[in-house]
């Protein structure tokens, strides 16, 4: 192999001679970054979390039971009995995490507000201690130069509402909530999410039964289940619009299925257009058309959902922004059949992080936004959460994890490739800040997924790798 000049590296590299950073020590020259993997001027950069899962304290300033509490009382539920007490006790702690933030160079963070801590009960009399802190929270997650962006349902209800989710008045008891929410927050917080991943709430909770309540019912009553997890976000959306102060921006956080045309033709890439509208038929099909597609209410038959009339029209009120929770993705191509299209699963040997349906799909992250633009054309999207799930290796100072940084870079990689097409992809908020209870995994040490170490008993929070890869990415405004 013939030598390569520096002028020839550089050239390959994406650089100028000129422009190269020789290393320091070895004298391996730095690449100068390829114009094309930055992001736009003003990207969002933040991370994620959820209230339950990060907030402990359960038991104090009045909060009520949520669902689930009650849920991780109940033996065999969740791994080691565990609950989310303590969690990452950001409850108390909350200015320590937001300087991490700060630490990263971080300018949003985006949180969920604990409904049984503003109504303990579901409905009635607010509980003004709740209130104040999250005012305390706020205040000063501004202070630090950190963006709130705050979704109003993360899974964590009053136990105390009749039936839950199977109840239609619990959709309007969430918008009642949030529209009381927005008016005491919106003054400060101007990005609001009405709720969290619809399908999860509704099916892994009351059909797989592995979420509280942990149900597994038929799918007439999970179909209705979903309508009212729909119906609860239109309502909120009205509700939060109708309280708020001029200019707060209102949207969701769902956790679409992604179809990735496996080949980039442009057969399979309507295929797979297709198929992500029709996967998604119960959930965001439904938020973003205001209708059922007529294949999703005949494959159902009788099961299919009740609707009453004006429904769909408050379903599909639009939004200002859609958030995506992108973890995931499936390959699809063009075929000849009735739907035009066919889904390849994904293998036993597929590549995954720590959970067994984490597979690693990086270019879903482009088709997610595209796929979105191309089918609904919303105003401006977010990737609300992405990241990964892995076993730490604890050394004594650092925690190399390694496979998250390649998880992460490449998924990266697609979102750019989507900012640079020009698609109006605006933030990225990665899941999550810090390891906390990751739901029926309770705080198992295979499934963490912060970039940052949280030792549960003491409450030590330690940047990993990926925190110092995250901060050197939002520094250069570019996949690293
Ligand atoms: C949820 C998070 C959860 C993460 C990993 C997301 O779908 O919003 O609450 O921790 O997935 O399971």
């Amino acid at each position: 192999m013939s030598k390569l000049s520096r002028r020839d590296l550089a050239k390959a590299l994406g650089g100028t001679a000129a422009g190269i950073a020789v290393g320091t020590r070895t004298g391996i020259p730095a690449p100068a970054l390829p114009r094309e993997r930055r992001f736009p001027e003003g990207f969002v950069w933040g991370c994620a979390s959820a209230a339950y899962q990060s907030e402990g304290a359960t038991q104090v300033d009045g909060r009520g039971d949520s669902n689930w509490d009650v849920f991780c009382r109940t033996p065999g539920k969740i791994k080691d009995g565990a609950s989310g007490d303590p969690a990452c006790d950001a409850y108390h702690r909350y200015a320590e995490d937001h300087q991490l933030l700060k630490d990263l160079g971080a300018g949003a963070y985006r949180i969920s507000i604990a409904w049984p801590r503003i109504f303990p009960e579901g409905r009635g009399r607010a509980n003004q201690k709740g209130v104040d802190h999250y005012n305390r929270v706020i205040d000063d997650m501004l202070e630090k130069g950190i963006r709130p962006y705050v979704t109003m349902f993360h899974w964590d209800y009053p136990a105390a509402l009749p039936g839950g989710w199977q109840n239609r008045d619990t959709a309007y008891a969430l918008a009642d909530y949030a529209g009381f929410m927005a008016s005491k927050i919106s003054d400060r917080v101007k990005d609001i999410m009405t709720t969290n991943e619809i399908g999860v709430f509704t099916d892994v909770a009351h059909h797989e039964g592995r979420h509280a309540p942990g149900l597994k019912l038929p799918p007439a009553q999970v179909n209705q289940i979903r309508h009212h997890g729909v119906l609860a976000h239109g309502l909120a959306l009205q509700a939060i619009r109708a309280a708020a102060k001029q200019g707060t921006r209102v949207g969701f956080a769902e956790c679409p299925a992604i179809m990735v045309p496996v080949i980039e033709t442009p057969a399979c890439i309507a295929a797979a257009r297709t198929a992500t509208r029709e996967a998604n038929a119960p959930y965001m099909t439904a938020m973003m058309e205001g209708k059922y597609l007529d294949a999703y209410l005949e494959a159902e038959g009788a099961a299919a959902p009740k609707v009453d009339s004006g429904d769909m029209r408050v379903i599909g009120a639009p939004v200002d922004f859609v958030g995506i929770n992108l973890y995931t993705g499936d390959y699809v191509r063009a075929a000849e059949n009735e739907r035009g299209y066919e889904l390849l699963r994904a293998l036993p040997t597929s590549p995954r992080m720590n959970h067994d349906w984490l597979v690693i799909r990086p270019e879903a992250g482009y088709w997610a936004i595209r796929h979105t633009s191309d089918l609904w054309r919303p105003e401006a999207i977010y990737v609300s959460e992405n990241g990964a799930s892995a076993t730490d290796v604890v050394e004594p100072t650092h925690v190399n994890d390694v496979d998250r940084v390649m998880y992460l870079r490449n998924y990266l990689t697609h979102f750019q490739r989507a900012c640079a097409e020009g698609y109006s992809l605006k933030g990225y908020f990665l899941w999550c800040l810090m390891d906390n209870f990751e739901w029926e995994h309770g705080y198992s040490d295979s499934v963490r997924m912060g970039i940052h170490r949280v030792e549960f008993k003491t409450q030590k929070r330690t940047p990993k790798l990926s925190a110092e890869w995250y901060k050197e990415v939002i520094r250069r405004n570019a996949v690293v």
